[in-house]
């Protein structure tokens, strides 16, 4: 498990590009966070790492959007789980244009309603740091400060090294 202290937007973005280094086809990286937290900005950074076409936005009007790779690389296929009532399993019956084992899996899931996956996956909280270690007090931007936890469950990420994903 890995803790990162991520200051600023710009910074969000530029984890999802790291991110995007270690993820490979059939990957499955679940972002949990209150509405807000940065779940979209960290995606808007992978899908960029990854090479993949069109803007990633909220999927909010959608439950999945595909993004195909333009480097032949994996697709990303970006999911709004507030809209995915069945849980995981329902990505099957989507009937999305790609094949899910050969794509990366991005689902934006919201806090706390993990607990029942035991997939492989990449899980990925963002909370928003209250206190002492949003800085000083008064700071103007220790509103942007998040703190975000990345674990690997699974054999999969067993011996995965995320370093990469530390400054
Ligand atoms: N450190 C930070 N990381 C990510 N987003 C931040 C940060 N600080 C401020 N923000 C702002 O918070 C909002 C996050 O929105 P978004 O990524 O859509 O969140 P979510 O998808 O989790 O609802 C954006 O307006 C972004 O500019
Ligand atoms: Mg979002």
């Amino acid at each position: 498990m890995v803790r990162i202290t991520v200051r600023d937007p710009e910074r969000m973005h530029e984890l999802g590009r790291r991110l995007a280094t270690l993820l490979t086809p059939g990957d499955l990286v679940l972002l949990s966070g209150e509405l807000g937290a940065g779940k979209t900005t960290l995606t808007r950074g992978l899908g960029e790492g990854l090479g993949v076409r069109g803007a990633v936005t909220s999927p909010t009007f959608v439950i999945a959007r595909v993004h195909p790779s333009l480097c032949g690389g994996p697709a990303l296929v970006h999911v709004d789980a507030y809209r995915l009532g069945g849980g995981l399993d329902e990505m099957e019956d989507l009937d999305l244009d790609v094949s899910l084992p050969e794509s990366v899996v991005v689902v934006e899931w919201g806090d706390g309603k993990v607990e029942d996956l035991s997939d492989a996956r990449l899980h990925v909280v963002i909370s928003r740091t209250v206190g002492a270690a949003a800085g000083p007090a008064g700071a103007e931007d220790a509103d942007d400060v998040r703190e975000v936890t990345v674990t690997g469950v699974g054999p999969r990420w067993a011996k995965e090294d995320l370093s990469p994903l530390l400054v």
